[in-house]
């Protein structure tokens, strides 16, 4: 058995030919609940609620709901249920629905949200005429229709925004007993019980479903909606397709091997919330289940949809989108987020799930990694060779060869002898080091970690009870329950410097794997009749006793990082850590970054980047690169510069590349293109205080760093399927080139109607927004472009890493709009600590008007004694220039001198040299 495992994991790694094997994965048809839910489609719902049930409770409406068997005459009662609708803080209603006395308790996913959703106020304004109707504190109404049961949710304006079961598809399967059928039975008597109601089989693997059928859908239609975003992780566009042709979208992690573009398969992440945009409005919808799911998506405006089917149902209007939600187990529980703008939707999901902290300012500059850094003197030479070719590099990563036999928490005795010495050597420059730990455990007799687990239970079970074990890098492994809050300390404490020697405040964490990843399990995971930990209850025994990893398994990934980010804490509290994830689900953001997983060297995959990682800074998780280079394969040089370009303005920018590639650092190449490469390495360094400012306000804020055109555009209508471009906060726009040998790309510029001006970085032209433009591009070339009326932060003397920048001086951009002005702010902090909290920060706007300068706090109470100074300022776009230039600091007066450039439209400043520890202002005269 072992030997054919190995053989697996060596065709896993090594194969050669590069598509996903499909076989290895379901299609909805090969899903029991997902086949069985896609069909049903019953001409009117069977829910009813109960109208003389309704109570009011604080900000909570409680009803019964039933279902009734409308084919009978008797109208008989089939099922009863509890409705539970919420109205939150910030324009959100929360609607629940489970049974009313279920068999057994239905799983609530435990860790998505971040804390109990804060209460509005709710009034029952009518209850008449089969109608329920009520409103929140915020003038939004939700309209019930009994029966069949159906809800409205209206926008600020009264219009019908968001709509439930509208399409009869609102299903809540009920727990149900195994009926064993006795032998004088006769078997037609027997209930009638669906297909793999029991149990069902994928490939050689067996489902045995203890609790039998338990699924849930709803339908949620989206009128005026244009298009519908969100649900990653997939491979295709931001907007979503219409799936009636094919398969849904799928939401399950999964470590799924070369895994393909243009997908709705699932991948590593599953993060279940919709958006729903148009020109009136911006609606959304959080599915809190943490269960496979699979979505449909009918947009009527798609050609693909037939013209019969958008009469009948939109009455030939096209704007419509409709949505539905298919899982395997849970409760009703969604989130209806009532916008309405982009914006105040993507606030209103991380209100509810979190955002990202302020990482550590080393995480969002430059990391060199592969599969695998060898020993000890490779990682030395790697760091030095950043040195003799002038590139900066923050972090050296380790993958799972640094570990004894794939042990993690112990280093190979051999080839890593002197960890605390190697990573001297790194923080001496101001590097970090960064290592995997994975989930599995090594099944080895001796290895403490699985000796303590085996000891005290820590394991996951199978279905019988016994420790479960899967096969993966270690080979036979078995995975903690890290829902088990014992399980949970005890992997935290394992990162605590004596337990785990050689690391240090300058070592963070890569978690990989840990979808989870099981080599020999179905579909490559843990079979979803293990059992985790549910908290013990008084005479709750047998199946009642556990949950079962179907219900839990999006989240085993969170409740994994979440260990690793408490252990992190708890081993230097002062400390900010840095984590990377692979898995990913509604609430990530709270303690690591994401990253694509195993990408190829193709161009297709470098394009696949950016709506990858817009789609997840929409569903609250900012912090996303792919793995730079493509994992498989070997880029060639022109792959390679473009996606160094391409990644020097993505939030997350790491080199890495499978075991079998050839090396790639960026000196390897011929000498133009190790000078493109550290161009573009160099340009994201003298970003970082600009990536620091954008996260700082995403802490504050919850928005999305890397912004899709239409959030900052939401009325104009050609950014709403706009994914090859993005916006960096409300300042940059990128369009990374992803195309190869081409010399021009076109760029579409936003805000025509406002005469917004985009300066390019690179000569400060100003373009006048219009729609698209072509842009000429060299293989130097990657056009980025400046919004007039932004200001841009710059540190210009690039070093070997960023914290040995953190007290340079600046260079200040402001490009000027049509009315001259601009403005834009900087966050300044240690980079590292949480001293931030103790108001040791400064949080600085400057604004240019033809008057001056001025450079103020926002956070007036707040304040860092920074030695950064302003060496230049350069102002673009100037109409008028200015005869003289006075700065004035700390009751001093300096003047100040100039010098014009171009067509006299660019002025620039020479070293002012103003402190950016205080307050400045510079004034003109003409
Ligand atoms: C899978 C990860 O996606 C990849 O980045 C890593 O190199 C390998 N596991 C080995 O740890």
């Amino acid at each position: 058995m072992k030997t054919l495992w190995c053989l697996l994991v060596v065709v896993l790694t090594f194969s050669g030919s590069f598509a996903v094997d499909r076989n290895n994965f379901k299609t909805c048809d090969q899903a029991g609940f997902c086949k069985r839910l896609r069909s049903f489609k019953p001409e009117k719902s069977q829910y009813t609620l109960d109208i003389n049930s309704i109570i009011l409770n604080g900000n909570v409406l409680l009803a019964e709901v039933t279902t009734i068997d409308t084919e009978s005459d008797r109208r008989t009662v089939l099922w009863n249920y509890i409705l539970k609708l919420s109205a939150l803080e910030d324009s959100t209603f929360r609607v629940e629905l489970n049974e009313k006395e279920p068999l057994y308790a239905r799983y609530v996913t435990q860790l998505a949200l971040q804390h109990e959703p804060r209460p509005d106020g709710i009034n029952l304004v009518s209850k008449d005429n089969g109608k329920v109707v009520v409103t929140n504190n915020q003038g939004h109404k939700v309209v019930i229709t009994a029966e069949p049961l159906k809800f409205e949710f209206y926008d600020k304006n009264g219009e019908v925004a968001v709509v439930l079961n509208e399409n009869s598809q609102l299903l809540v399967e009920p727990l149900r007993k195994k009926r064993e059928k006795t032998d004088d039975e006769d078997v037609n008597v027997v209930e009638v019980e669906e297909e793999g109601m029991w149990g069902e089989n994928f490939k050689s693997h067996h489902d045995s479903k203890p609790r039998g059928n338990e699924a849930i859908s709803l339908d949620v239609s989206f009128p005026d909606a244009d298009q519908v975003y969100g649900i990653p992780e997939h491979t295709d566009r931001v907007h979503l397709a219409t799936t009636t042709s094919g398969e849904p979208y799928r939401l399950y992690n999964l470590d799924v091997f070369e895994y393909e573009l243009d997908s709705r398969m699932a991948i590593y992440g599953a993060i279940p919330v919709m958006y729903a945009h148009g020109t009136k409005h911006t609606v959304g919808v959080f599915w809190h289940n943490s269960a496979e799911t699979w979505v449909d998506v009918v947009n009527y405006a798609d050609s693909t949809v037939v013209s019969s089917l958008v009469n009948l149902v939109t009455g030939g209007q096209k704007r419509r989108v409709d949505a539905r939600f298919m899982s395997e187990s849970g409760i009703i529980d969604v989130f209806v987020m009532l916008g309405d703008t982009p914006a105040d939707v993507f606030r209103q999901y991380t209100a509810l799930t979190g955002v990202a902290p302020l990482p550590p300012r080393f995480s969002l500059a430059y990391h060199q990694s592969r599969w695998n850094y060898v020993d000890e003197g490779d990682v030395r030479s790697v760091d030095d060779n950043f040195d003799i070719h002038d590139i900066p590099a923050d972090a050296i990563w380790l993958d799972i060869e640094y570990t004894d036999r794939k042990m993690y928490f112990t280093w190979d005795a051999e080839k890593f002898r002197h960890p605390s010495e190697m990573v001297a050597n790194l923080t001496a420059k101001g590097r970090k080091l960064i290592v995997i730990i994975d989930p599995h455990i090594k099944r080895e007799p001796g290895y403490f970690y699985h000796e303590d687990a085996t000891d005290n239970g820590y394991y996951v079970k199978d279905k019988d009870g016994k420790d479960y074990e899967g096969w993966c890098w270690p080979g036979s492994s078995s995975y903690p329950d890290f829902l088990n809050p014992v399980v949970h300390d005890y992997y935290a404490s394992r990162y605590s410097f004596d337990k785990f020697p050689g690391t240090s405040k300058d070592v963070h964490i890569w978690n990989d794997m840990n979808e989870p990843s099981v080599f020999n399990g179905p579909e490559i995971t843990m079979p979803k009749d293990c059992r985790h930990y549910k908290p013990p209850e008084n005479g709750v025994e047998g199946i009642g006793s556990f949950w079962e990893h179907r219900h839990v398994h999006n989240e085993y990934g969170l409740f994994y990082i979440r260990g690793t980010f408490d252990g992190m804490q708890a081993r230097a509290p002062g400390q900010r850590p840095f984590i990377l994830t692979r898995a990913t689900f509604a609430g990530t953001q709270r303690y690591a970054a994401m990253w694509t997983g195993d990408n190829t060297a193709e161009w297709g995959f470098l394009a696949a980047s950016v709506p990858m990682c817009i789609s997840v800074a929409m569903s609250g998780v900012s912090f996303c690169g792919s793995d730079v280079g493509g994992f498989f394969k070997n880029p060639d040089a022109e792959l390679m510069t473009r996606w160094y370009q391409a990644a020097a303005y993505q939030p997350f920018f790491r080199a890495h590349s499978h075991i079998e590639t050839k090396r790639r650092e960026p000196w390897l190449f011929e000498a133009a293109t190790t000078g493109l490469l550290r161009d573009a390495v160099r340009r994201r360094y003298a970003l970082l205080d600009l990536w620091y400012t954008l996260f700082f306000e995403h802490s504050r804020d919850g928005l999305p760093v890397m912004r899709p055109l239409f959030q900052q555009y939401p009325k104009e209508e050609a950014t709403f399927t706009i994914d090859n471009e993005y916006l960096l906060g409300d300042r940059l726009l990128v369009r990374p080139v992803v195309e190869s040998g081409v010399t021009s790309v076109k760029v579409y510029l936003p805000g025509a109607d406002t005469q917004t001006l985009w300066y390019d970085v690179d000569s400060y032209q100003p373009h006048q927004a219009n729609g698209y433009f072509t842009q000429e591009v060299n293989i130097a070339k990657t056009p980025v472009y400046q919004r007039g009326g932004s200001a841009v932060w710059r540190k210009e003397r690039v070093r070997r890493s960023s914290s040995l920048m953190s007290h340079d001086p600046y260079t200040l951009v402001l490009a000027l709009d049509w009315n001259n002005t601009s403005e834009g702010t900087l966050y300044i902090d240690d980079g590292e600590t949480y001293d931030y909290k103790e108001k040791k920060y400064i949080y600085s706007k400057v604004k240019y008007t033809p008057e001056g300068i001025t450079y103020s706090f926002i956070d007036d109470s707040a304040s860092y004694p920074t030695r950064s100074w302003v060496e230049r300022i350069v102002i673009a776009g100037l109409k008028t220039p200015p005869k003289t230039a006075k700065l004035s600091q700390n009751e001093k007066q300096t003047a100040l001198l100039m010098t014009l450039h171009k067509g006299n439209d660019v002025l620039v400043i020479r070293k002012p040299g103003a402190s950016m520890a205080k307050p400045w202002k510079i004034t003109f005269s003409y």
